[in-house]
């Protein structure tokens, strides 16, 4: 596996790649690798004949009071990871070849962005529409893998790509689960025993949700109360937001009727923790 340190190297690489006739993959992560991000890998290392993963804590998608400087790093680790699933390139860029003194340049999407996350989190979506612009020109990527655990990131990225005509295709793919049905990620790392045992209330939420439209139950009101008395039972959680709303534009319903979008983000300890799901009303 190539470790590529520097914007020079990459798009060196990468030029090499397309200049010889072959596609190439990138997976824009931040490291702290775990299942979920290694499925994204895995999906571009079979439809694309290349694939790079890009491992950067973006400082620019953390608020001042967020967790920049404790985010979990294991470089060391990821990289083993990458290199036994035979990824072909790792690039590490520098917070200063990313983001120079001087730099002023961002890219904001607008109305889904005011949406779920983008309500508590006010500069998270500009930093990764910002980043993640970024690692398409410099890495050229004939398609790019996000998670649908970050189903609203994804979106985000969909328009983006749309409205600024971007040659990449964006490919969303399942969101991975512990066998206890927490969904994967680098921040469950902060959650203790207890705390992560009530982690789990975020996914019998939803189950829960879904059950019960399954059997009929179309108020959101009743869903929502419902999800918020499983995910405050033990006392431990504080929820941000419980969401029933419209899959694309995120807006809020009250009823549902055909498809919806279900989305909590609750804080669980030091770990603001969120998950989805997608429902159907026939
Ligand atoms: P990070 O949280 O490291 O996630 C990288 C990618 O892995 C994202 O597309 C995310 O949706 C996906 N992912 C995380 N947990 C997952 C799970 N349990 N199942 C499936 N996919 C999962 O998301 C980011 O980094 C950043 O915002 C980034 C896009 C890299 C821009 O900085």
């Amino acid at each position: 596996m190539k470790v590529l340190k520097t914007i020079d190297e990459m798009k060196a690489w990468s030029r090499k790649v397309r200049q010889d006739g072959k596609t190439l993959g990138l997976v824009p992560t931040m490291g702290y690798l775990h299942e979920g991000h290694l499925s994204l890998a895995r999906q571009s290392m079979s439809t694309c004949d290349r694939t790079v993963v890009s491992i950067f804590v973006n400082p620019k998608q953390f608020g001042p009071n967020e967790d920049l400087d404790t985010y979990p790093r294991e470089l060391e680790a990821d990289r083993r990871q990458l290199e036994r699933l035979g990824v072909d390139a790792l690039f590490l860029p520098t917070a200063d070849d990313m983001y120079p003194k001087g730099f002023q340049t961002y890219v904001h999407v607008e109305e889904i962005t005011d949406q779920l996350c983008g309500k508590s989190r006010r500069e998270f979506f500009r930093g990764v529409t910002t980043i993640v612009l970024k690692l398409f020109h410099i890495v050229q990527p004939h398609s790019a893998f996000f998670g649908e655990k970050d189903r609203q990131q994804l979106e985000v990225i969909r328009k983006m790509v749309d409205d600024l005509n971007l040659d990449v295709e964006i490919v969303g793919l399942p969101i991975i689960r512990e066998p206890d049905g927490l969904a994967m990620s680098s921040r469950n790392q902060y959650l203790g025993k207890a705390e992560r045992k009530t982690a789990q209330s975020l996914h019998e939420a939803l189950q829960q949700a879904q059950q019960l439209v399954a059997q009929g139950e179309s108020s959101v009101a009743t869903l929502r109360s419902r999800m918020r008395t499983i995910i405050e039972r033990e006392g431990r959680a504080q929820v941000d937001y419980i969401s029933v709303c419209d899959p694309q534009h995120f807006e809020e319903l009250e009823e549902i009727q055909g498809k919806a979008m279900i989305a909590l983000a609750v804080h669980v300890g030091k770990a603001r923790l969120i998950d989805n799901c997608l429902i159907e009303r026939i």
